[in-house]
């Protein structure tokens, strides 16, 4: 497995259990949707993956390191290779598109060029052709605030590209968006992610268009996996599971 959680627990403040024993693999280059209605523990599994935030107990092997044991620099290396998008874009609205971009790149280089601001040439050809990837070779300079919902996810992604990941991690990437560009951001994701081979876990509580672009999905339910399986044999039964009344 390239990603493997197990038996992973996280409780908040001793009282609120957001994950109960949690286990799941990903195989490289599957595009996996974790599905749960608000509070089921989405967020918090990708904030424990990308070391946002420590889990109480459990395991999480990523390429064949055990996040929890790693660290200094092989937790850094483990970063770099996560790309995290957000429902709410994170990005800096201030600034241009482009130096958003180049921002993820703050942690690879020297203090000294880091603090100036010093990119350097290669670093901006690079940040431009990600922009230009994600439909923006015309907004380079443009500063985020001016830009829409729809374009401003894809200053998001191609921040997260700029690390070169070997895995993104969706946080309800569209769930901002109106219908129609949330499944343009979707489709370019699932794009770049079949063109680069990478790895897509993302958190929707949207059913329909996590069936429509993952290959499996795994339901969450009060912080415990209800269901791991193929999009297509999410019955009606398993729905009810996961997003029904009752104790499911
Ligand atoms: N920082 C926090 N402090 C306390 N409780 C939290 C915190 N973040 C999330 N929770 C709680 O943990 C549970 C899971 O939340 P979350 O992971 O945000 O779920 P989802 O993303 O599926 O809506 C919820 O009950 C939520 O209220
Ligand atoms: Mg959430």
């Amino acid at each position: 497995m390239y990603l493997q959680v197990s038996g992973v627990s996280k409780t908040y403040n001793g009282r609120v259990h957001a994950l109960r024993d949690v286990g799941f693999g990903l195989e490289k280059g599957e595009f996996v949707s974790v599905i749960g209605p608000s509070g089921a523990g989405k967020t918090t599994l990708i904030r424990v993956l990308n070391g946002a935030e420590p889990c109480d107990g459990g395991e999480v092997v990523f390429a064949g390191v055990h996040l929890e044991r790693a660290s200094g620099r092989a937790k850094r290396t483990l970063q770099k290779n996560l790309g995290t998008i957000y429902q709410d874009f994170a990005l800096v609205e201030s600034v241009s598109a482009l130096e958003n971009v180049l921002n993820a790149a703050l942690p690879d280089m020297a203090f000294l060029p880091a603090v100036l601001g010093l990119f350097g040439r290669a670093r901006r050809e690079k940040a431009a052709g990600l922009l230009d990837r994600v439909g923006l070779g015309d907004k380079l300079d443009a500063p985020v605030r001016d830009l829409s919902g729809g374009q401003k996810q894809r200053v998001a992604i191609a921040r997260a590209l700029m690390r070169d990941p070997a895995m993104l991690l969706a946080d309800e990437p569209v769930a901002s968006l109106d219908p129609v560009t949330g499944r343009q951001i979707l489709e370019l994701l699932k794009d770049i992610q079949q063109t680069e081979g990478l790895t897509v876990l993302m958190n929707s509580h949207n059913l329909a268009l996590a069936q429509t672009f993952s290959d499996r999905l795994i339901g969450l339910r009060d912080g415990a996996v209800v269901y791991d399986g193929p999009v297509d044999r999410a019955s009606e039964q398993v729905l009810a599971a996961i997003y029904g009344e009752g104790d499911g």
